[in-house]
């Protein structure tokens, strides 16, 4: 995951560079492991009809293409991401699937959509990257008609996810440009505090703000785990860059950090979330 609190031309370079690149490679693994927050938005979108839904910080695409499975000729499900690898993945899974389903390769926080034409939008761990999130959802709030409805899905704090910063901990003796993460900028956990969520959506139109926590049991097996930690985040990020032997090292120095974690054949952990609902007030 990615956690740094960076600038937004920072963001858009990372996104379709390493950390890009990283969540391309792993998409199989890492789809597999947020299934469950697939499912809880697909449910959401299931119950009523939509004409129009908004994936925001598509990625690869995965949530988008379900929904669209799930409208099927009733609407349709639009994606939008930053990251011009991820939005190509997704654009061919779409057609090898021939999935409805259309994406954007676009910064959601300035985009110009059509306005009042979207009825819901929602985001798996795709909204908390935005270098101005009151501009941001401002913008989607444009985008939305009156009443639409907001759900994300975004993480609480690194202190209630512990798994999530293991490699970092581990690996920070040895690699000392490893990026601070910080609760206050663009990055995995800049949605973590309830209040500064509901301000954020309230300053930008959004009322009947609700922030209600999931612990999600999330598990991937064993065997991944070097490569996980190896590629994804900012120990993987560094590590993409770095030469044999600095890697083996961090390997050493970092698997068995993850050993409280490993039962068996598999990595399970918990995933501490929000799932944060609000609809658009009238403009
Ligand atoms: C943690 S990934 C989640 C991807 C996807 N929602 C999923 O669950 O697989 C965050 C995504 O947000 C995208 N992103 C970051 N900033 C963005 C922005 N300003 N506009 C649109 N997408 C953005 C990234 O490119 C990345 O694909």
């Amino acid at each position: 995951m990615d956690v740094t609190n960076e600038t937004k031309e920072e963001q858009k370079k990372l996104w379709n560079n390493l950390a890009g690149r990283a969540w391309v490679e792993a998409q199989e693994s890492l789809d597999r492991l947020f299934k469950p927050f697939e499912d809880l938005l697909v449910e959401s979108v299931g119950a009523n009809s939509r004409r129009l839904v908004l994936d925001v910080g598509c990625g690869t695409g995965s949530t988008t293409l379900a929904v669209a499975r799930v409208l099927g000729a009733k609407g349709r499900c639009v994606g939008i991401d930053i990251s011009e690898p991820m939005i190509a993945a997704a654009q061919a899974r779409a057609e090898h699937e021939r999935n409805p389903a259309r994406f954007i390769c676009a910064d959601a926080q300035i985009y110009n959509f059509d306005s009042a034409s979207v009825d819901m939008i929602m985001s798996r761990f795709g909204v908390m990257f935005f270098d101005d999130p009151v501009a941001a959802f401002a913008n989607l709030r444009r985008a939305a008609r009156d009443e639409a409805e907001l759900r994300l899905i975004t993480w609480r704090s690194a202190v209630e996810n512990p798994f999530m910063t293991t490699a970092e901990r581990a690996a920070a003796p040895l690699l000392p440009n490893l990026p601070v993460r910080r609760a206050d900028g663009p990055g995995q956990f800049a949605f973590a505090d309830a209040q500064r969520v509901s301000n954020i959506l309230s300053d930008s139109g959004w009322t009947e703000i609700v922030l209600a926590p999931i612990d999600v049991a999330c598990t991937f097996p064993e065997k991944q785990l070097i490569r996980y930690f190896t590629q994804l985040g900012p120990v993987g990020r560094i590590l993409q860059e770095s030469d044999d032997g600095t890697r083996a090292q961090i390997v050493e120095a970092v698997r068995p950090a993850f050993d409280s974690y490993v039962r068996g054949a598999d990595v399970e952990f918990t995933a501490a979330c929000w799932i944060v609902s609000a609809r658009a007030g009238s403009a």
